[in-house]
């Protein structure tokens, strides 16, 4: 702390108050100014990149002078080591360092989740508008991203429609079972998911060390039987915080205990993942979730752990499953075909009822994408609309 003060005040003589045309006044370290120099030997425009090393960056060199040109033709900066850099007044304003810009910066789309419980109504939009309308594709993706779950409808019953969709964000996030996967019951399946099977509530591809932030559900054809093939929704991001709550030991071990998760066989290549994560990954800048990691399926038979611990382990696990599986926190529906599922994988985990294959055919198409991707195609378009 001591140590934080002292730079603090040592590195204040180095502040240098720049003056607007419009009177605004922010004040700016030389050092920041001088790496963000953009003269021809310093920047490269096209990439917007540096090309001074920073071993170059000479940490003692002064402003000689500073200032502000008439008409708001900028700011010139020269320094003593004879390097003359003009900034524009928005492009340092934009920078200011200040505490609501630092918010700025540090906001992402997921912030302020809107929880989800039992009695949700999913956000909807057509599918076909996600393909032609960038705008309400922007307001499908700002929304989603607070929300976490968010229902397209309308799309054609065959496959390659989440292709089209994942292209209009981005692309698809590819893993071990391809760019799609098929959701069908199977013989001698690599999957549990590729079964009749009922699955109880999970996050996707826990046994990587980045999981697929999103995960998309197109129905093809659903289960025509009364009993099965149900979707089974639970806002994770909900669940931690009424554990928080309730079960603050138990909250404690699942945001600090790691455990296994793997997944070996054949698909789109041949694969053997296995990847340790605690249940709860939190930023560790401000304590808030980053992700939830869970699936009994696949936690692995190999345990990380003092044998003394797996008792407390398995007893947070149950808290936590219990806990999703109360009536107030679980989303139950059936998906209707041409309905297409978007949930945030990082936050919601998904299940579904088993069926009777004697009784009919269920069938889904699923990918992945990226949070990166959606973050940015959000920006992308926020940025053409305001051209
Ligand atoms: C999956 C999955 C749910 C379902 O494929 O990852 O969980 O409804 N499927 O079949
Ligand atoms: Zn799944």
């Amino acid at each position: 702390n001591n140590l934080h003060l002292q730079l603090q005040i040592r590195t204040c003589i180095y502040l240098k108050q720049v003056e607007f045309s419009d009177g605004s006044k922010y004040e700016y370290p030389s050092v920041f100014l001088q790496d963000n120099c953009t003269c021809p030997s310093c920047y490269h425009p096209s990439s917007q990149s540096r090309l001074r090393k920073l071993t170059d960056l000479n940490l003692d060199n002064k402003i000689s002078s500073l200032k502000t040109l008439p008409d708001g033709n900028g700011v010139e900066c020269k320094w003593m080591d004879g390097h003359i850099a003009l900034f524009s007044e928005e492009w340092l304003k934009a920078r200011r360092f200040t505490d609501d810009n630092i918010k700025i910066r540090k906001a992402i789309p997921r912030d302020n989740p809107q929880l989800a419980g039992a009695n949700v109504t999913f956000p909807r939009e057509s599918f076909k508008s996600m393909l032609s309308d960038d705008q309400k594709l922007l307001e499908m993706l700002q929304q989603f991203s607070k929300r976490g779950i968010f229902m397209l409808e309308g799309a054609p019953l065959e496959v390659g429609q989440l292709r089209k969709l994942g292209d209009k964000i981005g692309f698809i996030r590819l893993t071990h079972y391809g760019y799609e996967f098929t959701v069908k019951s199977e013989p001698n399946a690599v999957n549990l998911a590729y079964t009749s099977a009922r699955l109880g509530v999970h996050t996707d591809l826990p046994y990587y060390v980045y999981p697929p932030g999103v995960q998309l559900l197109h129905c093809i054809k659903q289960y025509a039987g009364n009993e099965g093939g149900q979707s089974h929704l639970v806002d994770g991001f909900r669940v931690a915080q009424q554990m928080k709550e309730k079960y603050p030991e138990e909250y404690k071990i699942l945001c600090e205990v790691p455990v296994e998760f793997y997944d070996v066989g054949t698909d789109y290549t041949r694969f053997f993942k296995v990847h340790h994560s605690p249940t709860f990954v939190l930023n560790p800048e401000n304590g808030s979730m980053v992700r939830v990691v869970y699936s009994n399926q696949v936690l692995s038979s190999y345990m990380p752990l003092q044998k003394e611990l797996v008792k407390s382990v398995y007893t947070a696990l149950k808290t936590f499953t219990d806990l999703c599986y109360e009536p107030e926190n679980l989303i139950e529906f059936k998906l209707q075909e041409g309905e297409v599922l978007i949930f945030d994988n990082w936050r919601f985990l998904h299940g579904r009822e088993g069926f009777d294959t004697s009784k009919g055919h269920r069938h889904l198409e699923g990918c992945y994408i990226d949070w990166d991707e959606i973050y940015s195609r959000i920006r992308v378009i926020e940025n053409d609309m305001r051209k």
